[in-house]
């Protein structure tokens, strides 16, 4: 491998420069040559892609977003685009490419690597749902992003001794929820993976409420339902009229995290190691502080497991 390209692709996450950044200088470090893909897969079709130096990457690594953009491209899920993709990497002499995005992002590069060209893929979402990594790049900015906000509708929620429901990101997966139902003390967390019963839960709200608690914060993630249907569901069980948040793109938003900055340079300088010792075709994760790279077959097919410790934790503790 003597010359790659990175692209960012899919919804966009607190940290992905701070993976670019280190994705052109671990690569220029090694002696080998670097190309951006702007617009994800839909710059490859584009052949919208420019060599990146040290200085194209600078003054990055504290800003959110992406600066090589990002897309969801129709095209490239077809066969035909998939052969497109591989054929303007080759053509500009790229052998390898690395993907920083989600789900669709690693199925993406698992096609290009069938296709003869060496690709690895580093988990960048706010969801925290890739398998085979404790954590996504932009999770954890996400999650102080959400528990920065209730702590401010806490005081409001206190003074009029009201409940709040808040709605966060997560389309498949509660993480955002969970963490941050936790560190905020949340009354109830709801989310994708585990049932509950809101009757339970508006009624456990409203004796709360009468054994002297002056605020009660439900948090529901996308995937579990709407802000506002729980919203209602809670009036029609306790007659508590909670307000509603929805928090929605602000999540994605805003300077990454020293986490989530450290977490991307240190998966990004792996991803190019990997690629360089002419590895392809794997997620790019972090378990228990030890790196793994993980076939993206593997990871794509695989339902990244829910914390039910930290979830029965957060119940046990909202009382
Ligand atoms: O996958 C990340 C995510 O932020 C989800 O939590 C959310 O459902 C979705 O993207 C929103 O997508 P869009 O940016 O297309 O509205």
């Amino acid at each position: 491998v003597k010359k790659i390209a990175v692209l960012t692709s899919g919804g966009d996450s607190q940290g992905m420069n701070a993976a670019v950044r280190a994705v052109v200088r671990s690569a220029l470090y090694r002696g080998i040559e670097v190309y951006g893909i702007q617009r994800g897969y839909q710059g490859l079709l584009n052949q919208d892609l420019r060599p990146m130096d040290l200085r194209s990457v600078g003054d990055i690594i504290q800003r959110g977003g992406t600066i090589l953009q990002t897309a969801r491209c129709k095209e490239f899920m077809t066969a035909e685009g998939q052969q497109r993709g591989a054929e303007v990497l080759r053509e500009q002499g790229i052998d390898g490419l690395i993907v920083i995005g989600g789900d669709g992002s690693y199925h993406g590069a698992n096609k290009l690597s069938k296709l003869g060209i060496k690709t690895m893929g580093l988990p960048g979402t706010i969801d925290n749902d890739i398998a085979f990594t404790d954590f996504t790049i932009g999770f954890d900015t996400a999650v102080s992003i959400v528990v920065e906000a209730i702590n401010k509708l806490r005081d409001t929620m206190t003074s009029h001794e009201r409940s709040s429901v808040v709605e966060v990101m997560g389309r498949h997966c509660g993480d955002i929820a969970l963490y941050a139902g936790l560190a905020s003390g949340a009354e109830a967390i709801l989310v994708p993976e585990v049932p509950f019963d809101l009757k339970e839960i508006s009624l456990r709200m409203k004796d709360n409420f009468q054994k002297g608690k002056r605020h009660g914060i439900v948090v529901v993630a996308e995937g579990a339902g709407t802000g506002e249907e729980v919203a209602k569901n809670i009036i029609e069980y306790s007659g508590i009229e909670p307000r509603v948040t929805v928090l929605g793109h602000i999540q994605r938003g805003g300077t990454p995290t020293h986490n989530d900055r450290i977490l991307a340079s240190r998966l990004a300088d792996y991803a190019v190691q990997r690629l360089i010792e002419g590895d392809s075709a794997k997620g790019i994760g972090i378990i228990k502080g030890e790196f793994v790279a993980t076939d993206i077959d593997k990871v794509v097919s695989t339902k990244k497991t829910f914390n039910l410790d930290l979830y029965n934790l957060a119940l046990r503790l909202a009382q």
